[in-house]
């Protein structure tokens, strides 16, 4: 069974923080988007710029109903929320859903020069902080707990986490 599923904006930290509770509960870490490198086979920008956004989401909800039946600390990708399916699978379950919440700006700052991260470059600052703004209820309606995540180190909010299950 999955301990916890992690959400959040891109850059929030929700696989580090994965990396540190996985290593403090001594259980496997799922990575979301990598589960759907693996189960593409090739990268997120490459599914982005072969197939598009439509077909990456698609992919990203099957991957989020196989990772249900696995084991451990499951990190999710910022947009898997996007999705009807995905936010009622993740309302439905009884596994704590935990949002990590930071501010568009050091997002920004923090991945304006990440080339894996197709849609930074795409939607630049302004596009970013709308969708932000936008994705915020769609986190809230999923979690049971939200956490801010700003002046925090991974190993702080892992603690902080840790207390709340
Ligand atoms: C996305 C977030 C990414 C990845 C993809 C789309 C998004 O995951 O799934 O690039 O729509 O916010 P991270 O949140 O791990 O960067």
């Amino acid at each position: 069974m999955l301990d916890v599923i992690l959400v959040g904006f891109m850059g929030t930290g929700k696989t580090t923080v994965g990396e540190v509770l996985a290593a403090n509960f001594k259980r496997p870490q799922i990575d979301l988007d990598d589960e759907i490198i693996t189960t593409a086979g090739k990268s997120i920008k490459q599914i982005f710029a072969d197939s598009g956004e439509v077909a990456f989401r698609q992919l990203e909800t099957q991957v989020l109903k196989q990772a249900f039946t696995k084991n451990g600390i499951l990190s999710t990708g910022g947009g898997v929320v996007e999705s009807a399916a995905n936010r009622e699978l993740l309302r439905q379950t009884a596994i704590p859903v935990i949002y990590l919440q930071t501010e568009p700006a050091a997002i920004f700052q923090r991945l304006k020069s990440d080339d894996g991260r197709p849609l930074v470059q795409q939607l630049g600052e302004v596009g970013l902080r709308k969708l932000w703004q936008r994705r915020v209820p769609l986190y809230q309606q999923v979690a049971t707990h939200t956490i801010t995540t700003d002046t925090r180190t991974p190993q702080q909010v892992s603690q902080q986490i840790q207390q709340l299950l």
